[in-house]
């Protein structure tokens, strides 16, 4: 039903504005996965990682329930932390959610701008 709706915005590393729908329950990151979106979620939601990086829109920043320490950890190797970043793997959508607009980060640890990933040495 249209109670469970809940429209998000992401916008992508070049800047587009990619409104998609989720419902409430969803996973913000596997739910950018159904739409295309770039998120990369490497470790599978399992905070093993940080390349799920978002930076969360202000005024919906404290809708989000406190990140655990595993994912505060893991924000710690972020590049680019900013007091708004959260791992889009912890965010679970839910009602009052609707109209929030999460921004990738130009950098991830595996993903730079021009894509390219240096070799491990
Ligand atoms: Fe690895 Fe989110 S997918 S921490």
């Amino acid at each position: 039903s249209d109670d469970e709706i809940v429209n998000i915005t992401y916008i992508t590393r070049d800047g587009t504005h990619k409104k998609i729908r989720g419902k409430v329950g969803d996973n913000a990151m596997y739910l950018a996965h159904r739409y295309d979106i770039e998120v990369e979620g490497a470790c599978e939601a399992s905070l093993a990682c940080c390349t799920c990086h978002v930076y969360v829109d202000e005024e919906y920043f404290d809708k989000i329930p406190e990140p655990k320490e595993e994912e505060e950890d893991m924000l710690d190797l972020a590049p680019v932390l900013k007091p708004n970043s959260r791992l889009s793997c912890q965010i679970i959508l839910k009602k009052d959610l609707e109209g929030m607009t999460l921004t990738l980060p130009r950098i991830t640890r595996n993903f730079y701008v021009d894509g390219h990933v240096p070799e491990p040495h």
